[in-house]
C-alpha cells in the first residue's frame, strides 16, 4: 500500500490515495440551497435544508482548504452548491481563499460552478475577488423547455449572465449540458453553435443517477460516443489529451474553439480521479458516488489542531475506493441527491 502522504523532492507534500492517485483537487458544496429545481438535481418539492449554523461558516472552509493547500499542495478548488451564488458574500469567500499560498508559489486555480441566474450583477465582483474561470449550466436554448426543465422563468438572465462572464474575463467559460434522451438531445449542435459565437466552451455531460425525482434509467443516458458525432458531423474537431481532467476535450478544425463531453457512465474517468469534497455542512466525502463520509465540522469545531484535521483528511483519502459502478447491479446510489452532494 503507497504511503498517503509523501514529500517530493522540492519538500512539497501530497496526498496520496490507496490506489496511488495524487489527490489535489478540492470541491466545495458552500450551500445545499437553489433558486432553480432542475429535475435531474432534485425534487421541486419537499427539500429539507440545512439550518443556517450547520453550514460551515467561510473561516472554517477557509481553514480547511489552508491545510490541504500547505500539506499536500492541493492546485485547485471549486465552488458548488445546491446554487453557490445564493451564499451571502460569495466574494468575500473568494477573496479568503485566493490570499492562500501553495507551497510551490503556484496560485490556487480557483473556479466556480453556477447556474448563471444572478451573474448578470456578480461576475465583475467574482473576478475581482480572484475568481479565475467559471463553468455555467445550460441545458436547453428553447424557453418554454428552460421552465420545464428548471422549474423558473430564468433562460434569459442566464443567457445575460454568460456574457457577463465573458465580458469580465473569466477565462475559460464553460456552459454545463446534461444531455438527457428525449429531453434536450435534439439540441446539441445548436448549443455548439451557442458556444461559439459567445466565446465559451460547451461540454455534454451524461446523465448519472443522482436526480431528484428517482427518474433516471440507463435509457436516458445518450452515450458520449453518439454526442460527439452528432456535433463532428456538422464542425469536424479532434481529440485532444486532457489530463485527469473529467471533460474529454475536442478542438474544433477550424480553431473556434473547443468542445468537451463528460461520459461519466459509459467511460467513467475513476482511474485519474484526483478530488475530494467538502459538503455544505462539513463531511469530507471521497467521491460523487460515495456512500460513507467523513465529518470534518466536529473536528473544526472542537478546536482540533491542523493535525487533527489532517488525520480527518488522510482517512478520507485512504478510504477512497477504486471507482463506482453505474449501471453494475452492486451500484449503491447516494443517499444525498446531486444538491445536498456539491456536483
Ligand atoms: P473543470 O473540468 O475543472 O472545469 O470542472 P469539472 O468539469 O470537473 O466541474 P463541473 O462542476 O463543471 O462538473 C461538470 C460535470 O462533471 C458535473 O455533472 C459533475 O457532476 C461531473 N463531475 C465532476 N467531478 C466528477 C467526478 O469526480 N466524478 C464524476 N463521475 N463526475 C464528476
Ligand atoms: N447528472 C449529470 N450532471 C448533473 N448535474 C447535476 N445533476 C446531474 C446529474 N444527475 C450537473 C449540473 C451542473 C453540475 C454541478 O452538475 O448540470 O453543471
Ligand atoms: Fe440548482 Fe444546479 Fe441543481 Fe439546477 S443543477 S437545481 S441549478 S443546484
Amino acid at each position: 500500500m503507497p504511503k498517503l502522504f509523501s514529500v517530493r523532492k522540492d519538500g512539497t507534500g501530497q496526498l496520496i490515495d490507496s490506489y496511488n492517485r495524487v489527490v489535489r483537487d478540492l470541491r466545495i458544496s458552500i450551500t445545499d440551497r437553489c433558486n432553480f429545481r432542475c429535475s435531474y438535481c432534485m425534487p421541486e418539492e419537499g427539500m429539507k435544508w440545512l439550518d443556517r449554523p450547520e453550514l460551515l461558516s467561510f473561516e472554517e472552509i477557509e481553514r480547511v482548504v489552508r491545510v490541504l493547500v500547505e500539506r499536500y499542495d492541493f492546485e485547485s478548488v471549486r465552488l458548488t452548491g445546491g446554487e453557490p451564488t445564493v451564499r451571502a458574500q460569495l466574494p468575500l469567500l473568494i477573496e479568503k481563499l485566493a490570499r492562500l499560498k501553495r507551497p510551490s508559489g503556484t496560485p490556487l486555480d480557483i473556479s466556480l460552478t453556477t447556474n448563471g441566474a444572478t451573474l448578470r450583477l456578480l461576475a465583475s465582483d467574482l473576478k475581482n475577488a480572484g475568481l479565475s474561470r467559471i463553468n455555467i449550466s445550460l441545458d436547453t436554448l428553447r424557453r418554454d423547455r428552460f421552465i420545464e426543465l428548471t422549474k423558473r422563468d430564468q433562460i434569459s438572465n442566464v443567457v445575460s449572465g454568460i456574457h457577463s462572464a465573458v465580458e469580465a474575463g473569466l477565462q475559460p467559460v464553460k456552459i454545463n449540458t446534461v444531455v438527457m434522451s428525449g429531453v434536450n438531445d435534439d439540441e446539441v449542435v445548436d448549443i455548439v453553435r451557442f458556444g461559439r459565437e459567445v466565446g465559451a466552451i460547451p461540454r455534454f455531460i451524461e446523465f448519472m443517477p443522482l436526480d431528484g425525482d428517482n427518474s433516471w434509467s440507463p435509457a436516458k443516458v445518450v452515450p458520449a460516443n453518439e454526442i460527439v458525432e452528432r456535433i463532428t458531423d456538422i464542425f469536424p474537431a479532434k481529440l485532444v489529451s486532457s489530463g485527469s481532467d473529467p471533460a474529454k476535450r475536442y478542438i474544433f478544425d477550424d480553431q473556434m474553439g473547443e468542445f468537451g463531453v463528460i461520459a461519466s457512465v459509459t467511460m467513467p474517468f475513476c482511474d485519474a480521479c484526483d478530488r475530494l469534497r467538502l459538503t455544505a455542512d462539513g463531511k469530507l466525502r471521497n467521491c460523487l458516488f460515495a456512500v460513507e463520509e467523513q465529518d470534518i465540522k466536529t473536528t473544526l469545531r472542537n478546536s482540533g489542531s491542523d493535525d487533527d484535521l489532517a488525520k480527518v483528511i488522510e482517512g478520507s483519502a485512504k478510504r477512497k475506493w477504486a471507482g463506482h459502478s453505474i449501471g453494475n447491479v452492486n451500484f449503491i446510489r447516494p443517499k444525498r441527491s446531486m444538491s445536498q452532494i456539491g456536483g
